[in-house]
């Protein structure tokens, strides 16, 4: 060992100390950095929380949607866990699609029929504007050069497949399907609005692939019933045929649903609406039916279920009802009381 001055020693000593000083402040300095860092994504989490809190409660205020994904015999009443009418709920969910409109035409009235109710982007300064609504796909037709090859209703004036790739096309498809779409008049007005129309399927959940058609034509349109057909057309054979299996699974389900649910006493009160509230996916929600207008020399229906901003125009279902010869109704709004009605059904 070598034998050091006091004079080397101290320095040593101070050489050390200052080191360890040194040593314990950078120390400190790291920890402190950790310390705020984790302060920081404290902050962060706390802020990604604060939103999840927000949105959880966002969703407790929509608390009687159920994930159309996510929807299981329980979530029916007791009385109505029958698996029947969970088929036909979910037949009824695969038919459903958002409906976006980025026109809205100038030719909206101003007041709903007969009444002083401001009628739905009346008279709006920016004409172009994304809406997004609901609908059902209820009929397709599968035509080769222009002659049906199956389907129930509907016909064709088309040689070739119109859909907007094929209007491009030197060479259109001659296999196309066509198919109708239910909704309301206060979503796709006219022909101008239709015209400006995508319709999105199977959106079942955030992250189902996009599957869309946006080549969309009005068929019919009633502003009393606010009930509007749309015909669209694709000659993707994957959607065609997909189309085809639902509607007529659709078709065999929904006559089991009617002779089991004959209800002429109308005790039956189950309603069910299949719709993509805010435009996100598809939601399915469960209420009661109330009570009965009869306007416009037709029925318009109030019932409990959730609806949103983007469920009008969805079908509002119920059994018990033997419907075959009465249009489907479909959501239309909401009265002061809470209630929300449908449009107008007709029987023949
Ligand atoms: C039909 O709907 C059910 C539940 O809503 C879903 O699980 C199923 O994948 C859908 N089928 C099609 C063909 O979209
Ligand atoms: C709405 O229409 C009225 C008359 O039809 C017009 O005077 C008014 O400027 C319009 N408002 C907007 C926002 O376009
Ligand atoms: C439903 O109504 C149609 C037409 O009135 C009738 O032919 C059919 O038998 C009825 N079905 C049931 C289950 O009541
Ligand atoms: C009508 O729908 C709204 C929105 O989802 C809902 O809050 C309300 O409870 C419904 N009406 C009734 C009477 O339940
Ligand atoms: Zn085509
Ligand atoms: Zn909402």
């Amino acid at each position: 060992m070598h034998k050091l001055s006091i004079k080397t020693r101290l320095s040593r000593v101070k050489w050390t100390k200052a080191v360890l000083i040194v040593t314990v402040i950078v120390f400190v300095f790291i920890l402190r950095k950790r310390v705020i860092m984790k302060l920081r994504s404290q902050k962060v989490e706390k802020l990604i929380y604060t939103n999840i809190l927000l949105a959880v409660r966002k969703m407790q205020g929509h608390k009687r949607f159920i994930p159309a994904d996510k929807f299981t015999l329980k979530h029916l009443p007791e009385r109505y866990q029958d698996k029947d009418l969970y088929e036909y709920i979910k037949i009824i969910s695969n038919q459903t699609v958002r409906v976006s409109v980025t026109m809205t035409t100038p030719h909206r009235p101003d007041v709903w029929p007969k009444t002083t109710q401001p009628y739905p982007f009346h008279n709006m300064s920016n004409r172009r504007n994304l809406r997004t609504g609901s609908g059902r796909v209820k009929f397709i037709n599968k035509y080769i050069d222009g002659f049906k090859q199956n389907g129930i209703i509907g016909r064709t004036d088309s040689a070739l497949c119109w859909c907007k790739k094929c209007q491009d096309s030197d060479s259109p498809s001659n296999v196309w399907w066509e198919f109708y779409v239910h909704t309301a008049t206060h979503v796709v007005f006219d022909d101008i609005e239709a015209s400006h129309t995508t319709l999105r399927l199977f959106y079942d959940k955030d992250d189902s692939p996009v599957v869309s058609v946006d080549k969309v034509s009005l068929v019919g349109a009633n502003i009393e019933y606010d009930s509007c057909v749309l015909k669209s057309v694709t000659c993707d054979k994957t959607l065609g045929e997909k189309l085809t299996i639902i509607s007529e699974k659709y078709v065999n389900i929904w006559e089991k649903i009617t002779n089991k649910y004959n209800d002429p006493g109308r005790e039956y009160t189950l309603n069910f609406i299949v719709s993509h509230p805010h435009g996100c996916a598809k939601q399915i929600s469960i209420g009661q039916r109330k009570y009965e207008l009869h306007v416009y020399g037709g029925t318009k229906y109030t019932y409990t279920t959730s609806t949103c901003p983007g469920s009008s125009g969805a079908n509002v279902l119920f059994v018990g009802y033997n419907d075959t010869w009465r249009f489907d109704v479909v959501h239309s709004g909401s009265l002061k009381s809470g209630l929300n009605y449908s449009g107008v059904g007709v029987f023949y």
